[in-house]
């Protein structure tokens, strides 16, 4: 069994993606690369008919129980398509919920208590119901319609138009839903009901809830591209020579089978066609069919983490001459491959793999992360020097993936559930159909920590999943995050490609030696305690110093965790836990911490030291030279302070106030440090290269705080209520240096935007995240601002404190719109009706039928009128429904768009109006408020051989 896979192991791996156009980073606060300019919008997989969902839809907090469902007639109803009740219903009243547009987490929103799970930060998660209406056009009649949800957390139910159509298992899966069988056209309106269940959890860390991320409404034509229905996936044989293979899966949802051209273009990163191709494929009604073509590429330009060159795919779908379809997706020409000697190598060049294990939780927003927020927090992570992340433990959002690849950040994808049985290798499944495009995903994980990895069952599981990855994607290197059992007999090191280590540094060596030819990598490494801004540990307050002292127990300082796996060239590299803290799991405290001590930075992305100490580490090609801590300890003079440079240089100088301390030479994994009694003033730090200054640092001593200042990470965002930036807020003393001291209130006010979220990186803080109020923590907070739908001109932020001189920053609002559904009002749409069989003579209009007759009296639809009747006669048409609040508060108007046929209505008995003339024509009447369910009642006459009936929808308006 050892043998397995050996030959394989040292294969190349080549593969693509989904991409994004790229903005130029410029330099900004704390070396954060900052595009000068918009963030730029994700292209859209097929232009024109990926239309966004997120706006417009009403949310309930806490369940709405279903109706005890009693008596036969309901109980019939009730288990019939289309039938669902109470708020899965298409009539429920949802006029009291509150509006809101997505991604939402409503965890994020909720109280910390000390009673709820420290795990998922303290928060109570519960359960919560989102509805939005949904007016399709007559024009979509034909189209084959589906419904993305990137992710619901944590398991979902979706009902559309009454009918269930998805249940999700998992909090970090898409839904995608054909909603073509179920959808109606115009004014008759469509329901959306999603019931979600959070008190259920997948992990161990803060997973939010709600609908977290986006939804997409796909409108294409009969003969389509399916979901996630392209893979273009480069190839290099062993002459070097590339190709492009693509692979359409098509869909037909017409009534016969079509005869279609499929064609790809490829477009090099400058816009310029350097391939196409051409296919003919033959569709079948309500199957699929796949195309494939291979394009010849010549000399690439390569997709590397430091020159992320992307190129498009245009893959469009031809019917008799006319383009029907067309899929854009992004890919990247590069090879992968693992040595188990010498590490990991792209594009044949040896790259230590420097990694980040990352959450997907931000301050302020919780999982709902605006994308450009993923684009901050990647670019923070470069900045680090990291070329890595590995997503914990869990499918990433897809916009994550996208800044990957325009980025240049390598990305280890991991499925959540450790599972090889059907519904959860659905879910597998579908991760990979998704990401295998992308250039920056470099390995599949198929687990994180599982018991049974050295077991023989956790074998056999892992095979079967290593095959779904392999058949869907041939290009990647499997791996599985082992924390144990990898000597056992039986284990699962032998069915992945490359073996992760979790923690165990004292294993790499035996491992190596006792299975030369099995590629190794660190998947999980450190986890070390820090509190940003903080350099004295007091166990007592929860606060952990930064000096890199306080590694956990199962864990290791970041200083040797890292020498630990750059002195190993088998060791492919390291995924530090964590690049960013996370709520949740605040070890090694409880309450009241609420977030994690992990990160090299904190929940806004705030550097700590092992930010500083990673970056001296891992970027080589320029000179870095950092201090730690700060210099402002008033009351501490004459006491010693541990001060620390980290620094690539080979030799770093320190002075205080113009007084050599000393020169020490650079060990670069335990880095210099100097124990300097406290004298306010200036230390300084100057770096030398041999022999020459390179690098410069300087700390001062800040006075007290008389000014605010605040730093947005971009001056330019689009007006299309989507695009979000932090903001840093500092406060600086009367020179103008940040006080990293400073802990005060700061109170904010914004024109022409809103205020989406705050933090400022303190895991032991209960103040909100949402509302307009944050304090500083150790000199820092942050503000996540966002463009209102529509905007454009100039947001304006101000912030101020007591005693302080407020700050004022203008941010340009361009306008750009976001391709969205609009928002559609809810009315009550009367739509189930039940008809009386033709009778000779007047009934009674309070007739009804009986509770347990389904047959005399048939369901009718309005929309459509009713077959003529030779002999004539009279029908009565009944509906029992609840009016939306405001209509039982303040009245409405009962509209019949058209009745055709001589008609009375009745509501509740009462006759409330007349249309004597048979000529189809529409009926008015006032709706006077009342509370409860209300009957009303057609009775219309039939004349012989003349069709009758509601020829289109029956409303109730609101009025005022
Ligand atoms: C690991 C685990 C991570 C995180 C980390 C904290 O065992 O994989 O999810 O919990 O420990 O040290």
């Amino acid at each position: 069994m050892s043998n397995m896979n050996l030959d394989r192991r040292r294969f190349l791996w080549a593969s693509s993606a989904i991409a994004l156009a790229g903005a130029s980073p410029a330099l900004g606060w704390a070396g954060v690369a900052v595009p000068e300019r918009s963030y730029p919008r994700p292209q859209l997989k097929a232009p024109g008919e990926r239309v966004s969902l997120d706006q417009g839809w009403r949310f309930h907090l806490g369940d709405v129980p279903f109706p005890k469902i009693r008596g036969h007639g309901w109980s019939y109803a009730n288990a019939k398509a289309g039938n669902a009740q109470g708020a899965a219903s298409f009539e429920y009243d949802d006029s009291d919920w509150r509006e809101l547009d997505l991604p939402h987490d409503w965890v994020v929103e909720g109280p910390f208590d000390k009673d709820e799970n420290l795990a998922q930060g303290y928060r109570p998660r519960g359960k919560a119901w989102y509805r939005r209406a949904l007016r399709l056009d007559p024009a979509d009649r034909g189209k084959h319609l589906s419904i993305e949800f990137g992710a619901i957390a944590t398991q979902a139910t979706v009902w559309f138009n009454g009918s269930v159509v998805a249940h999700n298992w998992s909090g970090y899966n898409a839904l995608q839903i054909d909603l073509t069988p179920f959808a109606r056209y115009g004014d008759e309106l469509n329901s959306i009901a999603v019931r979600v269940d959070a008190d259920l959890m997948e992990g161990w860390w803060y997973e939010g809830g709600g609908i977290y991320r986006h939804v997409w409404l796909t409108k294409r034509a009969a003969v389509h591209i399916a979901d996630d229905g392209v893979h273009a996936d480069p190839r290099r044989d062993a002459a070097g020579r590339w190709t492009l293979p693509v692979v359409a899966t098509l869909g037909n949802i017409g009534s016969k089978a079509e005869a279609v051209e499929v064609e790809a273009q490829l477009v090099d990163p400058w816009g310029k066609v350097v391939g196409a191709g051409r296919v003919a494929a033959e569709v079948p009604s309500l199957d699929q069919a796949e195309a494939r073509l291979v394009l010849e590429v010549a000399s690439p330009r390569l997709w590397s983490v430091d020159d992320p060159a992307l190129y498009t795919v245009r893959t469009r779908v031809w019917r008799g001459g006319q383009q029907v379809d067309e899929a854009i997706t992004s890919t990247g020409f590069r090879t992968l491959r693992f040595d188990p000697d010498q590490g990991f190598f792209l594009n044949d060049q040896s790259l230590k793999i420097q990694g980040v294990c990352l959450h997907q939780d931000h301050a302020g927003v919780g999982v709902a992360v605006p994308d450009s927020l993923w684009d901050f927090r990647l670019r923070r992570i470069k900045a680090m020097g990291a070329n890595a992340v590995r997503c914990a433990h869990n499918a990433p959002a897809p916009e994550m993936l996208q800044a990957a690849d325009r980025l240049g950040v390598l990305i280890l994808d991991e499925n959540r559930n450790f599972n090889p049985s059907p519904d959860y290798m659905r879910q597998l499944e579908w991760l990979i159909r998704r990401d295998r495009n992308h250039p920056s995903v470099f390995l599949w994980s198929v687990f994180n920590e599982e018991p049974m990895q050295g077991t023989e069952a956790g074998y056999q599981m892992v095979r079967r999943m290593v095959a779904a990855v392999k058949r869907l994607d041939d290009s990647r290197p499997v791996t599985a995050a082992m924390n144990d059992g990898m000597f056992t007999p039986i284990n699962v090191s032998q069915a992945v490609d490359v073996v992760g280590f979790n923690y165990q540094p004292d294993r790499y060596d035996r491992f190596h030696a006792e299975h030369p030819n099995l590629p190794m990598m660190s998947s999980e490494d450190t986890s070390a305690f820090m509190t940003r801004g903080e350099w004295f540990t007091d166990r007592a307050r929860n606060i952990l110093a930064e000096n890199d002292e306080e590694p956990s127990s199962w864990g290791t300082t970041h200083r040797k965790g890292w020498e630990a796996i750059a002195k190993r060239p088998f060791v492919a590299g390291a995924f530090l836990w964590s690049g960013i803290d996370y709520r949740g799991e605040p070890t090694p405290f409880e309450w009241p911490s609420a977030s994690s001590f992990f990160g090299a930075m904190d929940l806004c992305g705030f550097p700590k030291m092992a930010f500083f100490l990673h970056r001296a580490q891992w970027i080589k090609d320029r000179p870095l030279l950092d201090l730690a801590p700060h210099w402002t300890w008033p009351g501490k003079e004459g006491q010693p302070i541990k001060v620390m440079a980290l620094t690539n240089a080979e030799a770093v100088e320190l002075r205080l106030n113009g007084r050599l301390i000393s020169r020490q030479a650079v060990d670069p994994f335990v880095m210099p440090s100097w124990t300097v009694p406290y004298a306010p003033g200036r230390l300084e730090a100057i770096g030398y290269v041999g022999g020459k200054p390179v690098s410069k640092a300087v700390v001062e001593t800040a006075g007290p705080p008389v000014a605010l200042r605040l730093t947005p990470d971009r001056t330019v965002l689009t007006g299309d209520g989507a695009d979000a930036a932090p903001i840093t807020v500092e406060a600086l003393d009367k020179a103008g240096r940040p006080v990293p001291t400073a802990n005060l209130p700061v109170t904010f006010e914004i024109a022409n935007g809103r205020i989406i979220g705050l933090g400022n990186g303190d895991p032991n803080c209960h103040e909100p995240e949402k509302g307009n109020a944050r304090s500083l923590f150790n000199g820092l907070a942050q503000v996540i601002v966002q463009s209102e739908q529509g905007s454009s001109g100039v947001m304006r932020l101000s912030a101020s404190a007591p005693g302080l001189r407020s700050a004022q920053v203008q941010l340009t609002v361009q306008p750009g719109a976001l391709l969205a559904e609009p928002r559609t009002s809810p009315v009550s749409i009367l739509s189930d009706w039940r008809m009386s069989p033709m009778a000779s003579t007047r009934p009674d209009p309070l007739a009804k039928p009986a509770d347990n007759d389904m047959n005399s009296w048939t369901w009718a639809k309005p929309g459509t009128l009713q077959d003529a009747d030779p002999g004539g006669g009279f029908v009565l048409y009944r509906l029992v429904f609840t009016p939306r609040a405001k209509v039982r508060r303040g009245g409405g108007k009962l509209v019949f768009g058209r009745l055709t046929g001589p008609a009375e209505v009745y509501v509740d008995g009462v006759k409330v109006a007349a249309k004597p003339d048979a000529a189809a024509g529409a009926l008015t009447m006032a709706l006077p408020a009342k509370d409860g369910e209300r009957t009303v009642a057609v009775l219309m006459a039939v004349a012989p051989g003349q069709p009758f009936g509601m020829g289109a929808p029956v409303v109730v308006e609101e009025v005022g």
